[in-house]
């Protein structure tokens, strides 16, 4: 049975990669918190008075903001409405957090980086966004912090799960359609399984205030990889499983060879030392979650 006082936890976005693998979580962990999930329907973060009386209505110690604009290159189409969920919602969750004792934690990319570094970026470095969703993903950490220093900001990159549009699901599809996948090589970083990602907020939202201190913290997948190695490894494992009838030809290219409207950064490692000496070892190797969502697909396809 749950106990009484068991964390109070709410979580925004529950519907995307993220919510919905912190619903998984909560499901298999129902003693551990008690968690009340709100879709953008139910919570819309950018509502300043929809967001107050929610808070008013519904105590909780902890919110885990799992809502975003996360369509990178038509952020810069629609870049009033990426602002305001990526940078202007995540400060006011965090004022309205912060008057009410509620602790925040906020997810954050990779992408506010340029991706030049020659090593795993760490939480420290400078940062310079090349596109306007990470301009906007850096204004929004920006103003948690600034509105509220216990606030924890979760930084990952390449998230992909069983649900929504992530890379895992596109290869598998262009691989049934195409004999012939050209797929970018000089860009790399670290794919982060939802699941992992969620069990790691799981933890930082059950751990006592003192042993969580706030600010910035980084949780990438590992091994790094290429998205042409990440690809590789997909369509391989996918037609082991026989969510492929045969394998494509998978050709590596360069970023010159596939020009996204909007750049991305070279280099998207995130050095993790920071959480590790926090939690302990980090669950955090992608092919495991990559096996967990092929083989859900291929449940569902049985
Ligand atoms: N996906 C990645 O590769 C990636 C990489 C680095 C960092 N991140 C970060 O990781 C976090 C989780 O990403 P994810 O992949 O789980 O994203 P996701 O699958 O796109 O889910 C985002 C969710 O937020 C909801 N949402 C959008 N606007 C909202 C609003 N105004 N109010 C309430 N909900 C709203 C979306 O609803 P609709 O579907 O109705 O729009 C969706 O359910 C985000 O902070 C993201 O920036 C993601």
């Amino acid at each position: 049975m749950r106990r009484a006082e068991a964390p109070r936890l709410l979580v925004t976005g529950a519907d995307g990669q993220l919510g919905r693998s912190l619903r998984m979580l909560a499901m298999q962990h129902p003693d551990a918190a008690r968690y009340a999930f709100l879709t953008r329907s139910q919570l819309d973060i950018t509502q300043a008075d929809a967001v107050h009386a929610w808070l008013d209505a519904h105590p909780a110690d902890c919110l885990i903001n799992a809502a975003a604009y996360t369509a990178v290159d038509r952020a810069a189409t629609e870049p009033a409405l990426s602002r305001a969920i990526n940078a202007d919602a995540p400060g006011l969750l965090a004022r309205a957090c912060a008057a009410r004792g509620i602790r925040l934690l906020h997810v954050s990319t990779d992408y506010v980086f340029d991706g030049r570094l020659d090593r795993p970026y760490r939480e420290s470095d400078p940062t310079a966004p090349l596109n306007t969703y990470g301009r906007g993903k850096l204004a929004g950490e920006q103003a948690v912090l600034n509105a509220d220093p216990r606030a924890l900001v979760v930084r990952t990159g390449w998230v992909f799960s069983a649900w929504g549009g992530n890379f895992v699901r596109t290869m598998v599809r262009l691989g049934t359609e195409r004999d012939t996948l050209r797929v970018i090589d000089d860009q790399i970083g670290g794919p982060t399984w939802a699941g992992h990602l969620a069990q790691i907020l799981h933890t930082l939202a059950l751990r006592p205030e003192g042993e969580a201190p706030g600010g910035l913290y980084h949780f990438g997948g590992q091994p790094w990889t290429s998205w042409h190695g990440f690809a590789l490894e997909i369509l391989n494992r996918a037609q082991a499983r026989g969510l492929l009838a045969r394998l494509p030809h998978i050709e590596a290219i360069s970023s010159a060879d596939w020009p996204a409207p909007e750049p991305r950064p070279a280099n998207g490692r995130l050095d993790c030392t920071r959480l590790e000496a926090l939690i302990g070892p980090l669950a955090c190797d992608w092919r495991i979650g990559l096996d967990r969502v092929l083989e859900s697909w291929q449940t569902a396809s049985a």
